[in-house]
């Protein structure tokens, strides 16, 4: 009988999954937020992920749960662990994707480097360390962030006056603005009985707080970088447990340190490049890893791969009426779509183009994607 991968979620991570799970002859079951999601393809189920009754019926009979996102609340959770669901990554490591005040504790007790951070309650405390951190940070909500939603430069402790409010007297998460030269991710897999592979890490490149480009390698990385950052990663996903791909994102700071910016527990926007960038695809390995089988290379199959996001998609028209002139003038990309409607700033598809030469390899993923605008 094939092995059953529930997935929790039915967005494009869920539906990128697809594809592998189809070519290993794993059976991908999907509870999706509603009909005609961008994992519709494989969705079995459509229920709300906060309802404990919903998620648990849906796992049943799966040989393992694992999610499309890091929203499940821990109450759900633990209800899937006490019906005796295998679940990965499990609640334990996932609490510290979920809440990034109970991440910067645990980083910090596991010595991992990370800017300066505090738990501030109101605005007394956020000007304390505004007056420490040179008068600039970053507040953040410890929870339920995401495309930089949930981010804000201060200068003043007034500046975070509505956050505070809303947050009814529980903290947020304020950082040291880092002066960064670029952001980097480091992703690595791991199995629940060890086993570990480190991609090579990345640049990403972020706009409006929006991943909009990733350059696979990272370019002038050299060997210190990429040892230095395969260890935080791999340390991270021991230390905290994690199975399936773990994505680390990081700052490298203008003085040549790494500071980890943020985890998510699932496959990442910073890793797309690798389905066809990488010997084995962060999809195929996520599977791969939950379901506890030896994991696949990770090695890069060109030196270069650039990752363009179709970000809002066309203002007219639909993203396939587009599609004969972007193949014709790029016939080296590799397009990949979610079936998402667009709209302004909205993650729709992405473009992956690999080569020997990084900036003929930018030019056409760049290009590429432009199509699509
Ligand atoms: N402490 C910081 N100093 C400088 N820039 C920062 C800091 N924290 C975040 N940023 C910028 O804001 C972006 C979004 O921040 P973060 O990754 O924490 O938010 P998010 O909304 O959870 O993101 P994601 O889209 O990855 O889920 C970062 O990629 C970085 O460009
Ligand atoms: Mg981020």
């Amino acid at each position: 009988m094939a092995l059953r991968v529930g997935v929790v979620g039915g967005g494009q991570l869920a539906r990128m999954m697809i594809a592998p799970a189809v070519e290993l002859g794993v059976e991908l079951r999907v509870l999706a937020e509603a009909e005609g999601m961008a994992a519709s393809a494989a969705a079995t189920a459509v229920g709300d992920y906060r309802d404990a009754e919903t998620v648990v019926a849906f796992a049943r009979d799966v040989d393992v749960l694992t999610f499309d996102h890091e929203h499940v609340p821990q109450e759900v959770l633990a209800a899937l662990v006490d019906a005796g669901i295998p679940v990965r990554p499990g609640p334990g490591p996932l609490r510290f994707a979920q809440d990034k005040l109970a991440m910067r504790a645990r980083l910090a007790e596991l010595g991992m480097p990370q800017p300066d951070w505090a738990a501030v309650a109101g605005a007394d405390d956020l000007g304390a360390f505004l007056a420490a951190h040179g008068g600039r940070a970053v507040v953040k909500t410890p929870r339920g962030g995401y495309d930089g939603k949930g981010v804000r430069v201060v200068r003043d402790p007034d500046d975070a006056a509505d956050w505070f409010e809303a947050a009814q007297g529980a903290p947020l998460l304020v950082e040291e603005l880092v002066d960064f030269s670029r952001e980097l991710a480091q992703q690595v897999a791991r199995r629940p009985s060890g086993q570990m592979r480190a991609y090579p890490v990345v640049e990403t490149v972020q706009r409006d707080g929006v991943c909009a480009e990733v350059i696979a390698p990272a370019p002038h990385g050299g060997d210190r970088l990429s040892a230095v950052a395969a260890s935080i990663g791999t340390a991270i996903a021991e230390g905290l447990d994690v199975t399936g791909m773990l994505a680390v994102e990081m700052f490298e700071t203008t003085d040549e340190r790494l500071l980890v910016n943020e985890l998510a527990m699932r496959p990442h926007n910073s890793g797309h490049w690798s389905q066809e960038g990488a010997v084995t695809s962060q999809f195929e390995q996520h599977l791969r890893a939950v379901l506890d089988l030896p994991l696949g290379t990770a090695e890069p199959v060109a030196p270069w791969t650039v990752m363009v996001n179709i970000l809002g998609g066309p203002e007219v028209g639909d993203i396939d009426g587009r599609f004969a002139g972007v193949m014709s003038e790029h016939p080296s990309a590799k397009i990949h779509t979610y079936g998402k409607a667009s709209r302004p700033g909205r993650k729709v598809g992405h473009v992956n183009v690999s080569g020997f030469d990084l900036d003929d390899v930018a030019y056409e993923a760049r290009a590429a994607a432009s199509h699509f605008d």
